[in-house]
């Protein structure tokens, strides 16, 4: 039988992985996430104690230090090998791990979790349900889920960031506009509202609240991410 392929991830190319390392470690432009997404993520870990928290796409690690780890577990899952080396050399801790996995089969047992969160991530997978349904299958009953990603809303703000791209029904793929380096491919899919809602809600993830915010391009009608708060049932 043939193998079915394996989506494209461009993260898991070194050049590209390269870039983004140069870009979320970058001295000015590498903190463009501390007044929106890294308070907010902070805030939500802040009620756990002893628990295990578990990151999906935990990229080159910046993450892991931006919540309350030392009060509980965290595991970051990461399938670009580049990514991984790097999170385990800067963030590698006795109360941090770092897997190599993906989203769509993590490499952690059932009901593990107490609570799992995902920064920048759910808008490069094409098959939305089947991560839910994997952020299911590892939370514990009433475990609680914080995904952040591009806000449906901004998406024509985030395509301005492409410049030599190709769109194809919901996928965006081509080289991405950052100022302190361009990423030669990144790869979007532009999931509308309702089917991001629907995928968590096939799989019994339960959403108490959905917050749109931060503004770029100096923009304010544009929030460009949305954060999804909720638990599994
Ligand atoms: C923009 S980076 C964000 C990294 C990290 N979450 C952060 O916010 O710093 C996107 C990440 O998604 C990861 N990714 C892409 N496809 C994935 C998949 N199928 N499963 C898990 N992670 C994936 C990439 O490898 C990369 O680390």
């Amino acid at each position: 039988m043939k193998k079915k392929k394996r989506e494209e991830n461009p993260f898991e190319k070194k050049i590209v992985a390269n870039e983004w390392v140069k870009i979320v470690e970058d001295t000015v432009h590498g903190g463009w996430r501390k007044k929106d997404v890294y308070p907010r993520l902070f805030k939500w870990s802040r009620q756990f104690k002893n628990k295990i928290i578990v990151e999906i796409g935990s990229g080159q690690g910046v993450c892991s230090s931006k919540i309350n780890f030392r009060q509980n577990k965290y595991i970051g899952i990461e399938p670009s090998r580049w990514l991984l080396a790097r999170a385990r050399a800067l963030y590698g801790h006795k109360r941090r791990k770092f897997l190599g996995g993906d989203a769509y089969s993590l490499p952690l047992r059932s009901k593990s979790a107490d609570a799992a969160f995902s920064i920048n991530v759910w808008f490069h997978l094409k098959n939305i349900k089947k991560a839910c349904s994997e952020l299911r299958r590892i939370l514990k009953p009433l475990g609680e889920f914080y995904i952040i990603t591009a806000n449906p809303g901004a998406y024509e703000v985030w395509e301005s960031f492409f410049t030599r791209y190709q769109k194809k029904g919901k996928m965006l793929s081509g080289e991405f506009y950052h100022p302190v380096s361009n990423l030669s491919l990144n790869i979007f899919y532009f999931h509308s509202l309702s089917d991001i809602v629907g995928a968590f809600e096939k799989n019994d993830l339960i959403i108490i609240d959905i917050e749109t915010f931060s503004v770029m391009k100096k923009d304010t009608t544009h929030r460009c991410y949305v954060g999804i708060k909720g638990y599994a049932k």
